[in-house]
């Protein structure tokens, strides 16, 4: 199976961007692989994520625009891209909140104005993301897709708080946003029910709610994952969490404390949450970088207590190559972490490079070697152990 799979890249990228298959045995065996594939949704065995039947460690990355590109062939060139370069899982924004409905083409999902919801299936609205699940399936990219912000960009919980009233903290307990959102969920979910390029299910992009009592994101994980298992019981859910508020391991500063009112090591505890998340911005938490081998380390502490396995699944540093290798090895190293996916993947789009916020690192860069070909080298030699 390896063998097959080098063979196609070399293929691939002997003829660049086209992935036609030139010969009718490549498109018998893949015919094969696709149909197997189709049953295959993404699980997890004790501390290990399982994807194909293979209990492994996998990298990948976070490209949170590709569900509003409009072109399909751009979607398609990240897809065979990320394939080509042996990046498994890729985190995507499910959600785009409107409180008006763009004039200018943009696409958007979810229209929420005056108490009232509506679900946008045309096509500059869902149907754009079924085109990135659809060539997901196609690359064997498996996908993690988020429900809401925490933050302001794509409309997000302070959206909500426009059409529905309330605020940051109130909005995790609100009648008429919950329902709101829980509708959203389900009309995605539905979607792509026992698709196999979704790895799992997330409620929300760093949900916080700061000052409050934990119980409360905790309670509202414990709902919103029971919720979603109702609708598809196969399917890993996660919170999306910045993996903030535990004690293993804690130095005392802030990331570790439940000052955003997160605990992760009791959300962790829901039964209906599969798997730990942590994100690392150390430039943002007034920590230096090399601090971030104490976080990971913490978690990766932490999901072996619980049994569960963590995936680091947003990492940043400026500096970017320098901090962010040191990291991956200690993520390789450390029990209990099961994965990486880092922000963000960069490609050159129809349109122009894609989004920079200074933590891209663009495929063929020398950035991209180290964090991306270097690392997944040192993915294969873990597995293969
Ligand atoms: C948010 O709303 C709640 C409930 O009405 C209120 O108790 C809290 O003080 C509000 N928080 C802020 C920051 O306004
Ligand atoms: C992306 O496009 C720029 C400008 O056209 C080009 O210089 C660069 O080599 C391209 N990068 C890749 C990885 O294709
Ligand atoms: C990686 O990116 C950083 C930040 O943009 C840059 O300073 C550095 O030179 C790059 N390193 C390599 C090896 O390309």
């Amino acid at each position: 199976m390896k063998r097959v799979l080098l063979a196609k890249f070399l293929l691939w990228t002997g003829f660049a961007a086209s992935y036609a298959v030139g010969s009718t045995e490549s498109i018998d065996r893949r015919a094969v692989q696709d149909s197997n594939q189709k049953t295959a949704i993404p699980s997890r065995d004790g501390l290990r994520f399982v994807i194909d039947g293979h209990a492994d460690y996998f990298a990948g990355s976070n490209s949170y625009w590709i569900p509003f590109l409009k072109s399909n062939s751009d979607v398609d060139m990240v897809m065979s891209h990320l394939k080509q370069s042996g990046l498994k899982v890729l985190r995507v924004w499910g959600f785009n909140d409107v409180n008006e409905i763009p004039t200018d083409g943009r696409v958007w999902f979810h229209h929420i104005q005056n108490g009232a919801s509506v679900i946008n299936e045309g096509a500059d609205g869902l149907q754009r993301l079924d085109y990135v699940v659809k060539s997901a399936e196609a690359h064997n990219v498996k996908l993690i897709v988020n429900f809401v912000n925490n933050w302001g960009d794509y409309g997000g919980i302070a959206a909500y708080n426009t059409a529905f009233g309330g605020n940051a903290t109130s909005w995790y307990t609100d009648k008429a946003s919950q329902k709101s959102y829980r509708d959203y969920i389900k009309a995605v979910i539905s979607r792509y029910k026992g698709s196999s390029a979704i790895f799992a299910w997330e409620l929300a992009n760093e949900p916080r709610c700061r000052g409050c009592d934990t119980s409360v994101i905790y309670n509202w994980a414990k709902s919103t994952s029971a919720f979603i298992k109702s609708l598809e019981p196969a399917r890993m859910v996660c919170i999306g969490d910045e993996g903030m508020g535990l004690t293993t391991q804690s130095d005392g500063s802030y990331p570790f404390t439940y000052y955003e009112g997160v605990d992760f090591e009791k959300n962790l505890q829901i039964p209906t949450i599969d798997f730990g998340t942590l994100h690392l911005y150390p430039s943002q938490w007034s920590e230096q970088d090399p601090w971030g081998n104490l976080w990971i380390k913490a978690h990766g502490a932490a999901c072996v207590k619980a049994g569960k396995p963590c995936l680091l699944e947003e990492y940043g540093s400026l500096a970017l190559a320098a901090s962010e290798a040191s990291w991956q090895q200690t993520a390789l190293k450390s029990k209990g972490i099961a994965g990486d996916t880092f922000w963000q993947y960069g490609d050159n789009l129809s349109s122009g490079p894609s989004p920079n916020d200074g933590y891209t690192v663009y495929r063929g860069t020398a950035n991209y070697t180290i964090l991306v070909t270097d690392h997944v080298k040192d993915v294969k030699k873990l597995n293969s152990h």
